[in-house]
């Protein structure tokens, strides 16, 4: 059996030090020989741009490219926020998502019985959440053109956006939402502005257009202001949401808080060859960088989606989440998912507990 090779880009801020936790799980499963893995280093964001004064390269791009899955932690920080828009390390992801065409975006919220009381909502709102985001990331106005600032004639500054979604573009993402639906509870709440917008008119439209095709699926829509609102009132009636690029961060930042910390969970980001990146749904964090206080679990939990979804290793991906379950019910915490009553582990502590109780669970 050939050696799956995953590219591994822990980026910037608290990036290396989730993704050396994730590092210790690998080497778990790869020393067990259940799955055969190799991984390599690669650079992203403001690493790759103090190297080669770019956020991505061509190089990364090809490593991507060749590899089966893409690992990355974060990235972003202050020293690189006052560099050209095109430098930042923010366009280095962007860049990224890009170059793989990874469209398909899948953001789960699930809530962990133990964590009820870390949610800044009530227990009874969030108790026994799981729904999942799909979120359209390579379009939208993200990406659309024109874009820039232009000084108009009055001599005053104007900056410019464009939002637009093609009917390929709402397609392919429909389909993977309707298939995604279709492993879960067969309800898709599909979210856009169509009140105000011509784009999300379409979006509407090709939504329903494919929802033909999934006869099971319950198709709903709401506008993007009412599921915020839906979100934070009720959010154990969605199952899974679609959306663009925008509403889609915008929405799964949200989501992520009803279910105590955004340092819980993970995402994945797929192309239509099935190749897929897997990173945690939150930032660099610099504020706490380097200071042990980020919560490694977002990141454990994005290996559990790439065994999943991009090494067909679905036993794995069961244990590995498991094993998070376990250090949980431990009482282990770190800053973010602490009650009064817990001592507050540190991010690697936290990683050596989720391999302890991933060999135990072997
Ligand atoms: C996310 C992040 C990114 C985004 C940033 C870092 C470019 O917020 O993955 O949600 O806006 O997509
Ligand atoms: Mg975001």
């Amino acid at each position: 059996m050939t050696a799956k090779n995953i590219l591994i880009l822990p980026g910037d801020g608290i990036g290396p030090e989730i993704i050396d936790q994730a590092i210790k799980v690998l080497t778990v499963l790869r020393d067990e020989k259940s799955v055969a893995l190799t991984w390599e280093l690669g650079l992203i964001g403001g690493a790759s741009y103090d190297k080669f004064a770019q956020p991505f390269t061509a190089e990364t791009l090809n490593q991507a490219k060749q590899a089966d899955a893409v690992l990355l932690g974060a990235v972003g920080g202050y020293q690189w926020d006052n560099l050209p828009r095109e430098l930042r390390p923010e366009k280095g992801l962007l860049a990224l998502r890009a170059g793989l065409g990874l469209y398909a975006n899948l953001r789960p919220a699930l809530l962990y019985p133990m964590l009820a009381s870390a949610s800044t909502l009530r227990a009874d709102v969030v108790a026994g959440l799981d729904l999942m985001i799909v979120r359209e990331l390579t379009g939208g106005i993200y990406f659309g053109q024109p874009r820039g600032i232009r000084t108009l004639e009055n001599g005053e500054q104007q900056g410019f956006n464009t939002l637009v979604y093609s009917e390929s573009e709402i397609q392919r993402i429909a389909h993977m939402a309707f298939k995604t639906a279709m492993k879960r509870q067969n309800r898709l709440c599909s979210v856009d502005k169509a009140n105000v917008l011509e784009s999300s008119q379409l979006w509407r439209d090709v939504m329903e257009t494919v929802a033909k095709d999934y006869p099971s699926v319950e198709l709903s829509h709401l506008y993007v202001d009412n599921a915020a609102m839906q979100l934070v009132l009720n959010p154990k009636q969605f199952d899974v949401m679609v959306t663009g690029n925008l509403f889609g961060d915008i929405l799964s930042d949200c989501a992520a808080m009803l279910t105590g910390s955004i340092g819980m969970l993970p995402s994945a980001s797929m192309n239509d060859k099935g190749q897929g990146m897997y990173e945690p749904i939150h930032g660099s964090a610099p504020d706490i960088a380097g200071k042990g206080l980020a919560n490694p679990l977002a990141t454990i939990l994005s290996v559990a989606m790439m065994l999943r979804y991009s090494l067909q290793q679905s036993q794995w991906a069961d244990r590995l989440e498991q094993a998070v379950v376990a250090v949980l019910k431990q009482g282990l915490r770190t800053a973010d998912i602490q009650n009064t009553d817990q001592a507050v582990v540190d991010t690697s502590t936290m990683g050596d507990a989720v391999v302890t109780a991933l060999r135990e669970l072997a």
